[in-house]
C-alpha cells in the first residue's frame, strides 16, 4: 500500500465556522440557562445513519445538546432518502409537521439533508412550498453544516445552495455514534453503476474511496474503544479502490483490517455481484474477524430483466458466486435484495426469480416493489400494473418465508455467540441480539449484557428470528 500524503482534513473554513457557532451557542446558554438543542432524524440506509452520526458529531462540537424531541430543539436536521417514492413522501410529511414548531420558537433552524434534497426538483419544492425550511445540505456536504448555519444567521435569505455531490469527502469530521459497540464506517462514497431503476448515482455522485490509512486508523481506534461489530459501508463496497492508481482493492483492505487484534466482527455492505470476486471470498474464508455473512443483492432472477436493469451479471454468474461462497465458507449466511415488478417483468421473468430463491435458499430477503424514480431510464419504460406488482410481491414473501424458516431450523439445539443489544423493542421482556451471521436472537438476560457477547442455546426458530436461552 502506497503512503498517501495528501489526506484531506477538516478545512480551516469549517473549523472557523464551528468556533463561531460554538461561541454564539455559549451566549444562548448564558441567556437561557441551558444549551441549545439539536434533533436529528434519519431516513434511509446505513450510509445515511453514518452521515447523521457526523451531523450530530458536528452539532455537539458546536455546543448543541442532543434531544429526542423535535419540539424541544433549536436545530432540526432531517436526513432524507430518495430510494423509493414512499421514502420521499415520508420525509416531506415529517418536515411538514415541523411548520408549527417554527411559529413557537423563532430561534429554531430547520435543515433538510441527504439524498432527497440533492435532486433539483425536490430542493425547488422545499424552497417554494416549505418556507420554514432554513437550509438544505447535500450528501457530500456534512462538513459544511457549520458554514451553512452561519450563512443562514447572517442573511435574511434561506440557504439552498446546490453543491457538487461528487466532491472529495473531508476526513476529521467529529462523529457521535449511536451505539457504543456497533459502528458504521463509511469507506467509500457514491456509485458509478447506474442501475436503470436507481436514483443513488444521481444523488450521491461518483465513487470516491477513502484513504486506507484513514480507514484502518478508524477501525483500530473503534476496536480499542471496545466496539464489537464494525460494518464497512459503501453503496458498492467491493468496488473500493477502483479510483486508486495502485491496484489496492477491497480484499486488500479487508485483509489488513483483519490483522487488527481484538474480539470483534467485521462486516461490509453492500456488495455488487459484478465485483464479488474469488479473491474477496478467499480473504473472508481465511480471516479471523470477518463475519460469515454476505449481503449480495440479486434484484431479479431473469437474465432479460437483469440486462434491462443494467446490472452487468447474469443468473449463472450470480449462482457461481453463491456456490463458491458456500464452498469456502459452509456456514455463511446469504441475504439479498429483490425488486418485484420492474418494467417489462413477465410472469416467466418473475418465475425465474422464485426459482433462484428456491435454488439459493437465502437466509433473508429485502424485497421491494419497483418505484419509478424521476430521471432514471426505467421510469420511462413500460410499467407493470400495480395489482400485478402487488400479487407478485405477496408470492415472493410467501416463498421466502417458508425458505427462511427452513434455513433457520438447523440452528435449533446449537449454542451460538450473540452480541447482545439489550431490551428488545418489540418484546421488552426479552433481550435481542445478533449472531455472527447477523440473525436476530431473542433471549432472557440482564440489561448489563448489552454490548457484550453472550452464548445462547437456540430452542426455536421462525423465518425472521431465533429464540433461545442464555448459557
Ligand atoms: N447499493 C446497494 C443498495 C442500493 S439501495 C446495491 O446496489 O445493492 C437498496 C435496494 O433498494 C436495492 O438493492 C434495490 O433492491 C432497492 N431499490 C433501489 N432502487 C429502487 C427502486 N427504484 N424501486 C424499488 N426498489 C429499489
Ligand atoms: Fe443503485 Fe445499482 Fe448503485 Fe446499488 S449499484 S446504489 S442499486 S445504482
Ligand atoms: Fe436512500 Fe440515499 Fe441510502 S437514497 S437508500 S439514503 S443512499
Amino acid at each position: 500500500m502506497k503512503q498517501q500524503t495528501d489526506r484531506p482534513a477538516l478545512s480551516a473554513e469549517c473549523k472557523a465556522a464551528m468556533e463561531r457557532v460554538r461561541r454564539e451557542n455559549e451566549v444562548f446558554l448564558a441567556a437561557n440557562g441551558r444549551a441549545p438543542r439539536v434533533f436529528v432524524l434519519t431516513f434511509g440506509c446505513q450510509q445515511n445513519e453514518a452521515d447523521s452520526e457526523k451531523l450530530l458529531g458536528l452539532s455537539l462540537a458546536m455546543g448543541y445538546e442532543q434531544t429526542d424531541l423535535p419540539d424541544q430543539a433549536e436545530l432540526i436536521l432531517v436526513n432524507t432518502c430518495a430510494i423509493r417514492e414512499h421514502a420521499e413522501q415520508k420525509a416531506l410529511s415529517t418536515v411538514g409537521q415541523y411548520k408549527h414548531l417554527k411559529a413557537k420558537n423563532p430561534a429554531l433552524l430547520i435543515g433538510v439533508c441527504g439524498c432527497m434534497v440533492t435532486q433539483e426538483h425536490r430542493s425547488e419544492e422545499l424552497k417554494r412550498r416549505y418556507p420554514y425550511v432554513d437550509f438544505i445540505l447535500g450528501t457530500a456536504s456534512q462538513h459544511r453544516l457549520p458554514q451553512v448555519i452561519c450563512k443562514r444567521r447572517d442573511a435574511s435569505r434561506r440557504v439552498f445552495d446546490r453543491e457538487d455531490i461528487s466532491s472529495p469527502m473531508e476526513e476529521g469530521i467529529p462523529i457521535r455514534r449511536a451505539s457504543g459497540y456497533r459502528a458504521w464506517v463509511s469507506i467509500m462514497y457514491g456509485c458509478n453503476n447506474f442501475c436503470s431503476y436507481c436514483i443513488v448515482p444521481y444523488v450521491r455522485g461518483r465513487e470516491r474511496s477513502r484513504d486506507p490509512h484513514a480507514v484502518i486508523a478508524e477501525v483500530r481506534a473503534l476496536v480499542a474503544e471496545g466496539y464489537r461489530d464494525i460494518t464497512l459501508l459503501g453503496q458498492n463496497v467491493n468496488s473500493y479502490g477502483k479510483d486508486r492508481a495502485d491496484g489496492y482493492d477491497f480484499a486488500d483492505l479487508l485483509r489488513e483490517l483483519d490483522r487488527i487484534e481484538g474480539d470483534f466482527w467485521l462486516r461490509f455492505m453492500t456488495s455488487h455481484p459484478k465485483d464479488a470476486g474469488r479473491k474477496l471470498i478467499d480473504v473472508m474464508a481465511e480471516s479471523r474477524h470477518v463475519a460469515h455473512q454476505f449481503h449480495l443483492p440479486l434484484q431479479s432472477g431473469s437474465d432479460g430483466i437483469l440486462k434491462a436493469m443494467n446490472r452487468h451479471y447474469d443468473t449463472a454468474r450470480y449462482l457461481s458466486i453463491v456456490d463458491y461462497l458456500r464452498e469456502r465458507i459452509p456456514d455463511v449466511t446469504i441475504t439479498s435484495d429483490i425488486i418485484v415488478g420492474f418494467p417489462g417483468e413477465s410472469e416467466e421473468d418473475f418465475e425465474g426469480t422464485l426459482a433462484i430463491l428456491r435454488r439459493v435458499r437465502f437466509d433473508m430477503l429485502y424485497s421491494f416493489i419497483y418505484s419509478p424514480r424521476k430521471g432514471t431510464p426505467a421510469a420511462a419504460m413500460e410499467q407493470v400494473p400495480r395489482d400485478v406488482q402487488g400479487a407478485r410481491f405477496d408470492r415472493l414473501l410467501q416463498t421466502q418465508n417458508a425458505i427462511g424458516k427452513e434455513q433457520n431450523q438447523p440452528l435449533v439445539g446449537r449454542t451460538l455467540r450473540v452480541l447482545c443489544d439489550g431490551e428488545s423493542k418489540t418484546n421488552p421482556a426479552l433481550c435481542s441480539g445478533r449472531t455472527e451471521g447477523n440473525k436476530i436472537v431473542f433471549f432472557e438476560a440482564g440489561r448489563e449484557h448489552t454490548g457484550r457477547f453472550v452464548n445462547v442455546r437456540i430452542d426455536r426458530a421462525d423465518a425472521f428470528a431465533l429464540y433461545g436461552e442464555r448459557q
